[in-house]
């Protein structure tokens, strides 16, 4: 197995495209061998993951502890961190860090203040996986949405990416905009988004640095026309610092039969859920709609990143 170029993965920004070629290919394998063969090898089975989680997750969480099941590893988790743990008694996390990475060989964090998985993993031991810090990255939801696209869409240069909601708070659409525009080519993103939730000027001029052509837009409908791939996301609530501005920005755009067709046939839609208002259940039946399929998909690309991480344990 190759070696991956990232010890921690804390930011998109260290994935290299050879680092997503290994692990799609890694994916692929699993996918197709189904889930009983693999966790039958035996391979992982002295591998211990741990989750430690201070914000809440289903999706994440769940399937980074179904990656390590199906690969035959075993898990030890912390839900609610910030009153479950020793932090509630004013432990640092670099301490929790330190002791953590005695009792595991990989350990996935996600809280809610940006930078703070990357302190903890200054202190550990072993690898970390940033599994969402605030609203900075969740570079693992990049990989489950970068598989995605490879499986509905079998490439991942040459597409016309619409990203719709929060992108000012939304993280996974920080993570996913800096792979797509730096491991492949030829990608256009068009940001559909209020003033308010714009993407950050900053991060624009950096993603459209390697070539990508990014455009801004309030008008989904006009928008959708000739997407290839819909990105939707949510209202981030708990990032914002009143109730009014949430308020204001809430709920502006809502995805529905109509809206979809007026896309293409084969638009492919994602999002990285929770969805809220966002997508209205009807789109749920319609061939576009890929969001679950993309939860499902991110079991194997989590069991491809762990394995992969893990490589000088076994
Ligand atoms: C996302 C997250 O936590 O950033 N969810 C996820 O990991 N699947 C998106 C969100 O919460 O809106």
């Amino acid at each position: 197995m190759r070696k991956l170029s990232f010890y921690h993965l804390l930011d998109a920004n260290q994935i290299q495209k050879s680092d997503l070629d290994c692990l799609i290919k890694l994916a692929q394998k699993y996918r197709k061998q189904g889930h009983k063969k693999t966790s039958r090898s035996g391979k992982y089975r002295s591998l211990v993951l741990a989750t430690l989680f201070f914000e809440p997750s289903t999706r994440t969480r769940f399937s980074f502890e179904s990656a390590i099941c199906r690969l035959g590893g075993r898990l030890i988790k912390m839900e609610q961190g910030s009153v479950s743990s020793s932090i509630k008694k004013g432990e640092s996390l670099s301490d929790t860090g330190r002791v953590m990475s005695c009792y595991a060989d990989i350990i996935a964090v996600r809280h809610p203040k940006a930078g703070s998985v990357a302190e903890f993993a200054k202190y550990a031991h072993v690898p970390v996986i940033n599994a969402g810090d605030g609203s900075n990255q969740h570079p693992t939801q990049s990989l489950v949405d970068i598989y995605t696209i490879f499986c509905e869409k079998n490439r991942l240069d040459n597409l016309k990416i619409g990203i719709v909601g929060d992108l000012k708070y939304g993280r996974t659409v920080h993570s996913f905009m800096n792979l797509m525009s730096r491991c492949y080519d030829n990608n256009s993103f068009t940001l559909i988004s209020s003033k308010e939730l714009r993407l950050d000027d900053k991060k624009k001029e950096y993603f459209a640095s390697f070539g990508s052509k990014i455009s801004e837009t309030d008008n989904l409908k006009e928008a959708i026309k000739d997407l290839d791939i819909l990105y939707v996301t949510r209202t981030q609530q708990e990032r914002f610092d009143s109730e009014e501005e949430f308020e204001r920005n809430n709920n502006l755009y809502q995805i529905n039969k109509e809206i979809v067709n007026q896309g293409k046939k084969d638009l492919v839609i994602m999002h990285p859920l929770p969805r809220i208002t966002e997508i209205s259940e009807e789109v749920d039946q319609m061939p576009q709609a890929k969001y679950f399929a993309q939860s499902n998909y991110g079991v194997y690309i989590r069991m491809a990143t762990l394995a992969m991480m893990t490589r000088n344990h076994q």
